[in-house]
């Protein structure tokens, strides 16, 4: 393919494309709002399987409330660098998420600029990074910034904490200074979680080796208050950092630096790189963010994560019953049905669509070749009669 840029279109924009051309991918929804559980795209009904928002929350008044709020008070945007100033929403929110978190947490614009501040920063040239097989692009992305500046960066088998150990012995045995493991706490395709025990016992036992877990799918829709699948479930240990997402369960945006140590959390938060040189947050989102925290530390949230459970625990056992291939063993929101080439996923997910459901395709380079399918994610806004819909769908086109 030619462009007049002297520019190789990789085979990836191929896929995309076609992706793209046939409904699938990189659409917009139309009609005057959005309530959650239908879309219409290419002006057809769909029923939502494809959205990020596990509890619902989107449309929550008291969120949307405290959007509109706070742009009245503080305008549309707050433009200093937080190297200079910041609003007071975001002091009220570090407040509040101090009552959710352990430790100190540090409030960053996205996710992937929280990787880009922190990994940077406290891993140098005489260190190496593992990164899991399937850690998330955005820690891939950020871990490339370390490797231009020295660091050695190797890839484990999958949540395979034996392979972990092995080669942080390697490593140390070619002299690495410190060592890092780079982890998704829920894996973003494939919906399993990571062996956080293992890795506990791994930080517990090796000198100068340290976590960074991506909690992005794990924040808000599991643990107390929201506090997420590693924390919620097995705290902060003292070697690790846990990065919590504010854009996915907890619809606002930005992430949460969760950091057990004063010192270091003060060091990211004073000299990370994107706290110094991007933009803050916006105050609509700040102000949603704030009123989301605060709703996640009443019993409503509770009751929500107890739904989407069962909604979950519905979808796994009919799926089961159905002899669908569900490759996801974990109760999580992301359940991955595996269909095996993409040409099949690209049958089955037209189908779907025909039939009235707008899930995502899991294709190559995020998963292996092979192992291409179908990535549903669970939120709240789904009925059971949703969920037998979508699963017989599946039946009869596979
Ligand atoms: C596991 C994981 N980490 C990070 C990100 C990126 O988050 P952000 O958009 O806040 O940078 C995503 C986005 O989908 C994700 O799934």
């Amino acid at each position: 393919m030619k462009s007049g840029f002297n520019v190789e279109i990789s085979d990836l924009y191929q896929t995309v494309k076609h992706l793209q051309e046939n409904g699938c991918a990189f659409q917009y929804f139309e009609g005057p709002g959005f309530d959650g559980r239908t879309i219409t795209v290419n002006n057809r009904k769909l029923l939502h399987f494809a959205s990020c928002s596990y509890l619902g929350l989107e449309t929550h008044p008291v969120l949307i409330n405290g959007s509109v709020e706070a742009v009245r008070r503080y305008g549309t945007q707050t433009p200093s660098s937080r190297a200079m100033l910041s609003s007071p929403l975001y002091r009220e929110l570090e407040e509040q998420l101090k009552l959710i978190f352990p430790g100190h947490v540090i409030v960053t614009q996205t996710v992937t600029l929280a990787h880009c501040s922190v990994l940077p920063l406290l891993i140098g040239e005489k260190d190496a990074i593992i990164l899991d097989a399937y850690v998330h692009n955005s820690v891939r992305m950020a871990s490339q910034l370390c490797r231009a500046n020295g660091t050695f960066i190797i890839v484990s088998r999958h949540n395979d904490m034996e392979h972990v150990r092995y080669l942080i012995y390697r490593l140390k045995k070619d002299g690495y200074r410190n060592i890092w493991y780079c982890a998704d706490g829920i894996y973003s395709i494939h919906g399993n979680m990571c062996d956080v025990a293992g890795l506990q016992k791994l930080l517990d036992e090796e000198e100068n080796f340290y976590a960074y877990v991506d909690d992005a799918h794990g924040t808000g829709w599991c643990g107390k208050n929201g506090s997420g699948y590693v924390i919620g479930s097995y705290g902060l240990h003292e070697k690790m950092i846990v990065v919590e997402s504010f854009a996915k369960s907890m619809v606002s945006s930005g992430g949460g630096i969760v950091v057990p140590d004063r010192l270091i959390a003060d060091y990211i938060g004073l000299t990370g790189q994107t706290m110094i040189f991007s933009g803050p947050i916006q105050p609509a989102i700040l102000g949603s963010l704030v009123a989301c925290v605060k709703l996640h530390l009443t019993g409503e949230i509770a009751a929500y994560q107890n739904e989407l459970l069962g909604l979950i625990r519905y979808l796994r056992q009919r799926s089961r019953s159905l002899g669908l291939p569900v490759v996801t063993n974990d109760e999580t929101p992301i359940q991955l049905l595996r269909i095996g080439s993409m040409e099949k996923t690209y049958r089955v997910l037209k189908g779907l669509i025909e039939r009235g459901y707008f899930p995502m395709t899991a294709g190559y380079p995020a998963i292996a070749k092979g192992d291409e399918g179908i990535r549903i994610t669970v939120t709240r806004h789904l009925t059971k009669e949703d969920i037998d819909g979508f699963l017989s769908s599946v039946q009869e086109l596979i």
